[in-house]
Order: C-alpha cells, then sequence, then structure tokens
C-alpha cells in the first residue's frame, strides 16, 4: 500500500476591534491600515481543513463545506497553494534528497466551517488560516508562525491574524514586497482571560457585498477613509494596545465601539453607499448603549462593547462577572433568537459554556 500524505489542522475566527477595510496593494493584501484583533478560543466557530497529496491527483481541488470551490489560476487560493508548495521545495526536498516530492503532486483540499460562511463572522479569516496550517503541516514545513502569517495574508487579510491567540495586531508594514506586513501577538489570552466574546447570530445569510470588493469600493470612492486611515487608526492602534496590556476594559470598549461606528461610517460614505448592519443589529447597539449609560451613571464604568464586521451580526465583548446578565438583556430583547447567542471566548469547564437562556 502506497504511503498517505494527509494532515488536518483548524483555526479559529478572529474578531477585529481596530478594523482593517482597504486595501493599498490588492494582488498582495496590503491594508491601507493596521488592525487589531481577538481571536476566539472556543469551538463555536472554526474552520477545519484536510489537505492531501497524491501523484495521482489531477489538479489542485478545494471543497468547502461539501462543495466544489473552483482555485482560479492567480487567485488566492492559488497564490497560497504555490507559495506553501515552494517551501516545500526549497526546505525539505531541498535538503534532503529522499524525502518526498510533495511539491510535485497536486493536493486535494476539504474545508469545513461549524459557522455561517461568507455572513460577516470572518470565515475568511479562519478559513485560510486553516488551510495554511493543513498545508504547512501536511509539507512539514520548517517555518514560523511569522512566515504562515504572510502566506495567509495573500489569501485573505483578516486570516493573517488567525494565526494567533489572544490579541493580535496586523501591522500594516512598509516594504511594497509585504514582507513586513505580518500579525503579532499583543498579548496572549492568558494575559486578559475575564475577556468574553458574546456572539449574536442576527442572519446567517450570506452578505450581499463580499469584504473583498467592499473595500475596494471604499477605497476608491470614500473622502473619509482618506481621514480615518491617517488622522484615526494610528492613534486608537496605540490605545488599543495600552488599554489591553493595562487591561483597561473602559478604554478598551471605548474604542472598540467607536471604530465599529467609524468603519460602517466609511462603508455608508463610499458610493454606492453599503449597509451590512440591519435594523436588530441596531437594536442591539441601542441596548448596550443604554447598559453602559446606566453602568456609567452608578460609577461602575462600561461593561459591553459592541462591534460589526462586514454583516449584520453582533459580536459583545465583556468581562466574564457581567456576561450572564448581558445574556439575559439581550435575549429579552429578542427572545425569538434564544439559541443564536454564544460566549465564544474565555475558559469555561467542560461542556459549561454559556448558551442563551431565557
Ligand atoms: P466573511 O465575513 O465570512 O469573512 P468574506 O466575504 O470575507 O466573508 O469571505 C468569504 C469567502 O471566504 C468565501 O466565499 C470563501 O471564498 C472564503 N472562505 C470561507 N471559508 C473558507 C474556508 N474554510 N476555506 C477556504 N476559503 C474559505
Ligand atoms: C470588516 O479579510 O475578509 O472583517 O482581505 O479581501 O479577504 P479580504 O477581506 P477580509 O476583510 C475583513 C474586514 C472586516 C474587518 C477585519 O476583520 O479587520
Ligand atoms: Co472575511
Amino acid at each position: 500500500m502506497s504511503t498517505v500524505y494527509q494532515a488536518t489542522a483548524s483555526a479559529p475566527v478572529n474578531i477585529a476591534v481596530i478594523k482593517y477595510w482597504g486595501k493599498r496593494d490588492t494582488k498582495l493584501i496590503l491594508p491601507t491600515n493596521s488592525s487589531l484583533s481577538v481571536t476566539l478560543d472556543q469551538d463555536h466557530l472554526r474552520s477545519t481543513t484536510t489537505s492531501r497529496a497524491d501523484p495521482s491527483f489531477v489538479k489542485d481541488t478545494l471543497w468547502l463545506n461539501g462543495k466544489e470551490d473552483e482555485i482560479k489560476p492567480g487567485g488566492r487560493l492559488a497564490t497560497c497553494i504555490t507559495e506553501l508548495k515552494r517551501l516545500r521545495q526549497a526546505t525539505v526536498e531541498n535538503e534532503d534528497p529522499t524525502a518526498p516530492k510533495l511539491s510535485t503532486y497536486k493536493v486535494h483540499i476539504a474545508s469545513y466551517n461549524n459557522f455561517p460562511t461568507a455572513a460577516g463572522l470572518a470565515s475568511s479569516a479562519s478559513g485560510f488560516a486553516a488551510l495554511v496550517a493543513s498545508l504547512a503541516q501536511l509539507y512539514a514545513l520548517p517555518v514560523s508562525p511569522s512566515t504562515l502569517s504572510i502566506i495567509a495574508r495573500q489569501g485573505s487579510g483578516s486570516a493573517c491574524r488567525s494565526l494567533y491567540g489572544g490579541f493580535v495586531a496586523w501591522q500594516e508594514g512598509v516594504h511594497p514586497d509585504g514582507s513586513d506586513s505580518l500579525a503579532i501577538q499583543v498579548a496572549p489570552q492568558s494575559h486578559w482571560p475575564n475577556i468574553h466574546a458574546l456572539i449574536c447570530v442576527v442572519s446567517d445569510d450570506k452578505k450581499g457585498t463580499s469584504s473583498t470588493s467592499g473595500m475596494q469600493l471604499t477605497v476608491d470612492t470614500s473622502p473619509l477613509l482618506q481621514h480615518r486611515i491617517k488622522a484615526v487608526v494610528p492613534q486608537r492602534m496605540k490605545d488599543i494596545s495600552k488599554a489591553i496590556l493595562e487591561k483597561d476594559f473602559d478604554t478598551f470598549a471605548r474604542i472598540t465601539m467607536a471604530d465599529s461606528n467609524q468603519f460602517h461610517a466609511v462603508a455608508l460614505d463610499t458610493e454606492p453607499p453599503i449597509f451590512y448592519m440591519n435594523d436588530v443589529s441596531r437594536a442591539i447597539i441601542a441596548v448596550v448603549v443604554e447598559y453602559n449609560r446606566l453602568s456609567l451613571a452608578n460609577g461602575q464604568g462600561y461593561k459591553a462593547a459592541y462591534t460589526y464586521d462586514a454583516g449584520p451580526n453582533a459580536v459583545i465583548y465583556a468581562e466574564e462577572k457581567n456576561i450572564k446578565e448581558i445574556i439575559q438583556l439581550v435575549v429579552s430583547f429578542f427572545p425569538q433568537r434564544e439559541g443564536a447567542f454564544k460566549d465564544n471566548l474565555g475558559v469555561f469547564p467542560p461542556g459549561a459554556e454559556v448558551n442563551a437562556q431565557a
């Protein structure tokens, strides 16, 4: 029997608190601004990808959730696969002439997301991170997470951050070749373990405008984006990094909500305008704002921070001690959605993850 060359890897999504929205180089996926996210650590939002190399395969093929997804020549999937094959050849095969020439075999890749794909829950982030990790494992590549971050970035920008856990910054970089545009860990999750992320699935429909095309339209038409990338994001990156290192939830919450608002404002400032949030999204914002107002009035500071990616689904960051109360609050306003709220960050006793209970 011939040897089977196969590897499986899984990666979680990350949800940005300083949003990436805009490319200065669309081919290499170099961003117009740095960004910062939290990688979720529970199992609700993950991509799991298995890659297999075999001399009998006739073409590189990807199945996403059981359906074949075209690998376009020169496209993002092809770029990642080609680069990983090149590294296999340049390292393992070059150093050991007896190593199997996996770089010359076609690959079959099967990936599953355990949550809605292309619905604004960062499936491209976990998807490309898992794809790159699985091929790197298949090829036994002796490379650092930084190298994998650079490759994943060329699949989907946000994917470069999912190679790390905890609080992660994607530094925009200055080199035109993208060699310094990669993610670094600002702090591991263990640094601030009582920060939780409540995922509120408002809709699992595929979004109308993909992140890729939406952000390009914004770059081409929005004057507000220019102000954002020059005058706003650099200071926010510094301030939120400091807030994370100091476990200052008030500052973390203020900046997170302000940045989500500004991202959706630049989407609206795009020609034609892009709307990612819907009425339920806006109602959740109103609930969080009121909840914080009461808490601030009681001298207790901010208790919750909402953020929305390119879709209507809310992510609420909060300290563990307040999570149950927030779930009760959200579910009381949207009882028909009971079960659609999951706490996705933080360490729980096994099987004791907090699901929405009215
Ligand atoms: P999202 O908000 O879910 O990230 P995007 O518009 O950024 O939505 O990207 C969605 C696209 O990402 C999908 O249409 C698909 O091409 C790609 N993608 C999603 N999941 C995976 C995966 N597991 N493996 C490979 N590619 C994926
Ligand atoms: C709103 O990384 O999905 O989620 O690089 O074109 O694949 P491409 O876009 P993508 O954009 C993510 C946008 C965002 C904000 C963020 O994750 O930082
Ligand atoms: Co995406």
